[in-house]
Protein backbone atom coordinates (compact mmCIF):
# COMPACT_ATOMS: atom_id res chain seq x y z
CA UNK A 1 0.00 0.00 0.00
CA UNK A 2 1.59 3.07 -1.09
CA UNK A 3 1.70 6.07 1.69
CA UNK A 4 -0.53 9.04 0.13
CA UNK A 5 -0.32 12.69 3.13
CA UNK A 6 -3.10 13.83 4.64
CA UNK A 7 -3.92 17.30 2.96
CA UNK A 8 -4.48 18.61 6.16
CA UNK A 9 -5.74 22.52 6.17
CA UNK A 10 -4.51 25.69 8.40
CA UNK A 11 -7.96 26.70 10.79
CA UNK A 12 -7.66 30.61 11.54
CA UNK A 13 -9.49 28.94 14.40
CA UNK A 14 -6.31 27.64 15.98
CA UNK A 15 -4.12 29.71 18.31
CA UNK A 16 -1.60 26.96 19.17
CA UNK A 17 0.41 27.27 16.08
CA UNK A 18 -0.04 30.01 13.29
CA UNK A 19 0.10 29.12 9.43
CA UNK A 20 4.00 29.82 8.62
CA UNK A 21 4.71 27.27 11.61
CA UNK A 22 2.08 25.28 10.36
CA UNK A 23 3.07 24.47 6.64
CA UNK A 24 6.51 24.13 7.83
CA UNK A 25 6.07 21.12 10.02
CA UNK A 26 3.52 19.55 7.27
CA UNK A 27 6.50 19.36 4.87
CA UNK A 28 8.56 17.61 7.33
CA UNK A 29 5.72 15.50 7.63
CA UNK A 30 5.12 14.69 4.12
CA UNK A 31 9.09 14.20 4.37
CA UNK A 32 8.14 10.79 6.15
CA UNK A 33 5.67 9.81 4.24
CA UNK A 34 8.21 10.25 1.06
CA UNK A 35 10.66 8.16 3.41
CA UNK A 36 8.35 5.65 4.09
CA UNK A 37 7.62 4.32 0.19
CA UNK A 38 11.36 4.66 0.01
CA UNK A 39 11.50 2.14 2.11
CA UNK A 40 8.45 -0.22 1.17
CA UNK A 41 9.75 -0.55 -2.18
CA UNK A 42 13.84 -1.24 -0.76
CA UNK A 43 11.99 -4.19 1.23
CA UNK A 44 10.41 -5.45 -1.81
CA UNK A 45 13.72 -5.51 -3.79
CA UNK A 46 17.09 -7.45 -3.11
CA UNK A 47 18.13 -5.75 0.39
CA UNK A 48 20.89 -7.76 0.77
CA UNK A 49 19.20 -10.48 3.56
CA UNK A 50 22.19 -12.61 4.16
CA UNK A 51 24.47 -9.63 5.04
CA UNK A 52 22.09 -8.82 7.78
CA UNK A 53 23.89 -7.84 11.16
CA UNK A 54 23.65 -5.36 14.10
CA UNK A 55 26.63 -3.62 13.87
CA UNK A 56 26.48 -2.17 10.42
CA UNK A 57 24.31 -3.48 7.34
CA UNK A 58 22.22 -2.39 4.56
CA UNK A 59 19.17 -4.13 6.17
CA UNK A 60 19.81 -2.69 9.39
CA UNK A 61 19.26 0.65 8.08
CA UNK A 62 16.58 -0.21 6.02
CA UNK A 63 15.11 -1.69 9.65
CA UNK A 64 15.48 1.50 11.85
CA UNK A 65 14.58 3.86 9.00
CA UNK A 66 11.28 1.82 8.73
CA UNK A 67 9.95 2.38 12.31
CA UNK A 68 11.53 5.75 12.71
CA UNK A 69 9.56 7.09 9.47
CA UNK A 70 6.70 4.87 10.25
CA UNK A 71 6.16 6.01 13.59
CA UNK A 72 6.96 9.95 12.25
CA UNK A 73 3.79 9.44 9.50
CA UNK A 74 1.32 8.19 12.36
CA UNK A 75 2.27 10.62 15.63
CA UNK A 76 2.23 13.05 13.16
CA UNK A 77 -1.10 12.65 11.67
CA UNK A 78 -2.65 11.92 15.46
CA UNK A 79 -1.23 15.06 16.47
CA UNK A 80 -2.79 17.34 13.31
CA UNK A 81 -6.18 15.63 14.48
CA UNK A 82 -6.04 16.31 17.87
CA UNK A 83 -5.37 20.27 17.69
CA UNK A 84 -8.74 22.18 17.15
CA UNK A 85 -9.56 25.69 18.24
CA UNK A 86 -9.95 26.52 21.81
CA UNK A 87 -13.92 25.76 22.01
CA UNK A 88 -13.70 22.36 22.64
CA UNK A 89 -14.01 20.90 26.21
CA UNK A 90 -13.39 17.23 27.56
CA UNK A 91 -16.91 15.24 28.07
CA UNK A 92 -17.28 13.26 31.29
CA UNK A 93 -16.30 10.17 29.95
CA UNK A 94 -12.90 11.34 29.30
CA UNK A 95 -12.98 12.74 32.91
CA UNK A 96 -13.84 9.80 34.50
CA UNK A 97 -11.20 7.75 32.83
CA UNK A 98 -8.26 10.30 33.47
CA UNK A 99 -9.44 10.58 37.18
CA UNK A 100 -9.37 7.15 37.72
CA UNK A 101 -6.14 7.14 36.45
CA UNK A 102 -4.65 9.63 37.87
CA UNK A 103 -6.68 10.93 40.63
CA UNK A 104 -8.32 13.72 38.88
CA UNK A 105 -8.48 15.80 35.82
CA UNK A 106 -6.45 18.76 37.20
CA UNK A 107 -3.46 16.16 37.98
CA UNK A 108 -3.24 14.61 34.82
CA UNK A 109 -3.14 18.11 32.99
CA UNK A 110 -0.73 18.47 35.45
CA UNK A 111 1.24 15.18 34.73
CA UNK A 112 0.98 15.50 30.84
CA UNK A 113 1.91 19.33 30.42
CA UNK A 114 5.17 17.96 33.27
CA UNK A 115 5.84 15.17 30.47
CA UNK A 116 5.96 17.26 27.77
CA UNK A 117 8.52 19.21 29.22
CA UNK A 118 10.78 16.22 29.96
CA UNK A 119 10.28 15.30 26.48
CA UNK A 120 12.60 15.83 23.39
CA UNK A 121 10.26 14.73 20.95
CA UNK A 122 6.75 13.70 21.91
CA UNK A 123 4.42 13.34 24.52
CA UNK A 124 1.60 10.82 24.33
CA UNK A 125 -1.82 9.93 26.36
CA UNK A 126 -2.02 6.34 25.33
CA UNK A 127 -4.06 3.32 27.12
CA UNK A 128 -1.38 0.52 28.28
CA UNK A 129 -3.22 -2.16 27.53
CA UNK A 130 -1.08 -4.43 29.89
CA UNK A 131 -1.94 -2.83 33.18
CA UNK A 132 -5.26 -1.70 31.55
CA UNK A 133 -4.76 2.22 32.56
CA UNK A 134 -4.05 5.19 30.46
CA UNK A 135 -0.79 6.50 30.47
CA UNK A 136 1.46 9.74 29.61
CA UNK A 137 4.65 8.21 28.04
CA UNK A 138 7.74 10.04 26.66
CA UNK A 139 9.26 9.75 23.65
CA UNK A 140 13.12 11.41 23.12
CA UNK A 141 12.00 10.38 18.95
CA UNK A 142 9.49 8.73 16.96
CA UNK A 143 10.87 5.21 17.81
CA UNK A 144 12.41 5.91 21.38
CA UNK A 145 10.42 5.07 24.31
CA UNK A 146 6.90 3.96 23.16
CA UNK A 147 5.38 0.95 25.06
CA UNK A 148 4.89 -2.17 22.77
CA UNK A 149 1.43 -2.77 23.36
CA UNK A 150 -0.63 0.40 23.60
CA UNK A 151 -3.22 2.91 21.87
CA UNK A 152 -2.36 6.87 21.28
CA UNK A 153 -5.02 8.93 22.31
CA UNK A 154 -3.75 12.02 22.73
CA UNK A 155 -0.44 13.44 20.90
CA UNK A 156 1.85 16.21 21.21
CA UNK A 157 4.61 17.15 19.08
CA UNK A 158 7.79 18.44 21.31
CA UNK A 159 10.57 18.47 18.81
CA UNK A 160 11.95 21.71 18.57
CA UNK A 161 10.42 22.35 14.79
CA UNK A 162 7.32 21.43 15.76
CA UNK A 163 7.00 25.29 17.69
CA UNK A 164 10.81 26.90 17.24
CA UNK A 165 9.83 29.15 14.65
CA UNK A 166 7.11 30.71 16.33
CA UNK A 167 7.92 30.85 20.13
CA UNK A 168 11.69 30.01 19.63
CA UNK A 169 12.77 29.17 23.28
CA UNK A 170 9.20 29.96 24.86
CA UNK A 171 8.19 25.92 25.01
CA UNK A 172 6.06 26.39 27.92
CA UNK A 173 4.01 28.70 25.48
CA UNK A 174 3.34 26.49 23.21
CA UNK A 175 2.73 23.81 25.35
CA UNK A 176 0.48 25.87 27.54
CA UNK A 177 -1.73 27.43 24.11
CA UNK A 178 -1.37 23.55 22.77
CA UNK A 179 -3.77 22.59 26.22
CA UNK A 180 -6.12 25.27 25.16
CA UNK A 181 -6.53 23.71 21.48
CA UNK A 182 -7.40 20.16 22.16
CA UNK A 183 -10.20 18.88 20.15
CA UNK A 184 -11.84 17.17 22.84
CA UNK A 185 -14.64 15.43 20.24
CA UNK A 186 -11.49 12.79 18.81
CA UNK A 187 -10.17 12.15 22.18
CA UNK A 188 -13.68 11.06 22.94
CA UNK A 189 -13.82 9.01 19.87
CA UNK A 190 -10.39 7.78 20.18
CA UNK A 191 -10.96 6.70 24.55
FE1 LIG B 1 6.95 17.08 14.12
Amino acid sequence: MEFVNIDFQYSKEVTVINEEQFNAHMRLYEGYINKMNEIDKLLMEDTDLVQANSTYSKYRGIKRGETFALNGVILHELYFQNIGGPESNPDETVKKYLSRDFGSFEQWEKEFVATAKASRGWVVLAYDVRSKRFRNISLDAHDVGNIAFSTPILVLDMYEHAYFLQYADKKVDYINNFMKNIDWNIISDRM
